[in-house]
């Protein structure tokens, strides 16, 4: 497994004698804290497993992102503890609620009630030239998708996206349907690294890939 460093602000911490990922802001969902850092799950979070797993994120820390499929905040309000702006879609309304109270303890987390499949409804509030990519939508059409939004990212941003399996398709092998996901995205990005995230989140497929 390779190593990869993890950003500024994310760091691993001894939670129960084990050494886990931890970033530093308030408690979102009554996660374990040490100090001020609190405790990021890989196995609640696909981004979590990807920095757990040793995958390029490329991530060092303050990078402007957006942040597809956020549903109530777990994984996006560890993401702004460590990065810049931070534009979280997400469209189902009742999560939304949840994240909107993520939001009011971290100023640079702005979420949106957005369909992602529809980025013109939000290029008016995001910004472009964005560093991070991350997609998490779990919905189908995953790789139509991420193609649709590569238009907020810089020529040298990333695309950090978990693809499951079972969003696609219940039936097929997962193998089949993450090639698939993956020729799709070829149109718009080139892959960087996949690892499958099973560790974690069984039939997710974990990507890194940046615009073409
Ligand atoms: C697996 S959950 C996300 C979990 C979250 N990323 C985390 O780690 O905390 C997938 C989310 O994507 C949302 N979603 C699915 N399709 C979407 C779309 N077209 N636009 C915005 N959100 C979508 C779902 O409502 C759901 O909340």
């Amino acid at each position: 497994m390779t190593q990869n460093q993890l950003p500024t602000g994310v760091e691993r911490r001894s939670f129960d004698g084990r050494e886990r990922l931890a970033t530093r802001g308030k408690t979102v969902y009554g996660e374990p804290t040490d100090g001020e850092w609190r405790l990021w799950d890989a196995g609640r979070s696909k981004l979590g497993a990807m920095l757990e797993l040793g995958m390029g994120t490329g991530l060092s820390g303050g990078e402007s992102v957006l942040y597809l499929g956020a549903a109530s905040g777990t994984t996006v309000s560890h993401v702004a503890d460590f990065s810049g702006p931070t534009y979280a879609v997400e469209f189902a309304p009742r999560p939304v609620r949840d994240l909107v109270g993520v939001a009011e303890d971290r100023k640079n987390l702005f979420p949106l009630l957005k369909d992602a499949r529809k980025p013109e409804t939000y290029t008016h509030v995001v910004e472009s030239d964005l560093d991070v990519l991350v997609q998490d939508v779990a919905t189908r059409g995953q790789a139509d998708v991420a193609v649709r939004n590569r238009q907020f990212l810089a020529d040298d941003g990333r695309l950090l996206m978990a693809v499951k399996a079972r969003s696609e398709d219940v039936t097929s092998d997962p193998g089949a349907v993450f090639d698939g996901v993956v020729s799709r995205l070829e149109d718009a990005y080139e892959i960087l690294e996949t690892e499958r995230l099973d560790r974690f989140h069984s039939d997710h497929l974990g990507i890194v890939a940046r615009p073409k």
